[in-house]
């Protein structure tokens, strides 16, 4: 009988680029810590199981379960999923991705037919050119075949575990938990998002993100 998906809100970050007094998620954006509005977006996409990373020293949101993060970006998505009820899907995003609408959730989890993973991606509107750290240009690449990927990915439970079952060297290594499925043999579809389910990282994202944010809740 298959069980609804499970939600992994991964938000142990320090947030070090953006430089704050305390870890990234928890910053106030417009009125409430970071990590609630992807709360919001969860559960208006039908997913109320979640379980979040946490930094040291920070609570789960209401209705969520915590555990502590681990190390690295990966350990602290393995930490999640092994808190998690059963399920046979899996949901992972970034806390720092707070405007993400809840239908990028929906449609990541509709693209799991085909595949053991869907991840969001905007597709690369720059020309992108490939450089040595001479700053001399190599290549300029097919723009038509380029994403930059981001979160919501969603996953075949099984495909995850899988892929996370690998020393913390491995999970070091990964910017995003697809490229681990991908190293263990599995398929990865892109899920059509935009750059405006972009990654808090800076300062100057913060103050957009606050900007969006404030103008969304004011109707
Ligand atoms: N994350 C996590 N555990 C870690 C590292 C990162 O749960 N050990 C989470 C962050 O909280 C964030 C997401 O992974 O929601 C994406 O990471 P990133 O944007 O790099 O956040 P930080 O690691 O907090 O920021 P920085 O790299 O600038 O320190
Ligand atoms: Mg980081």
């Amino acid at each position: 009988m298959p069980t609804k998906a499970v939600a992994l809100l991964v938000a142990a970050g320090s947030g070090e680029r953006l430089g704050a007094s305390r870890p990234k998620a928890f910053v106030t954006l417009a009125g409430r810590p970071m990590l609630e509005w992807s709360v919001d977006a969860l559960r208006a996409a039908g997913m109320d199981e979640i379980v979040v990373a946490l930094p040291d020293g920070e609570p789960a949101p209401e209705g969520c379960a915590g555990v502590p993060g681990g190390v690295t970006r990966s350990e602290s998505v393995r930490a999640a999923l092994a808190a998690a009820a059963p399920s046979d899907e899996v949901v992972v995003h970034d806390a720092a991705r707070p405007l993400v609408e809840p239908t990028l959730f929906t449609a990541a989890l509709s693209a799991l037919e085909g595949a053991d993973a869907a991840v969001a991606a905007a597709q690369a509107t720059d020309t992108i050119k490939e450089a040595g750290p001479d700053h001399r240009v190599a290549a300029t690449l097919d723009r038509s075949r380029l994403w930059a990927i981001q979160t919501p990915q969603a996953f075949r439970r099984s495909a995850l575990e899988r892929a996370l079952d690998v020393g913390d060297d491995v999970l070091a290594q990964a910017t995003d938990d697809a490229w681990l499925v991908e190293r263990a043999g599995g398929s990865v579809v892109v899920v059509p998002s935009t750059p405006a389910n972009f990654k808090v990282t800076t300062p100057h994202d913060l103050t957009v993100a606050e900007l969006l944010l404030s103008s969304r809740s004011s109707g």
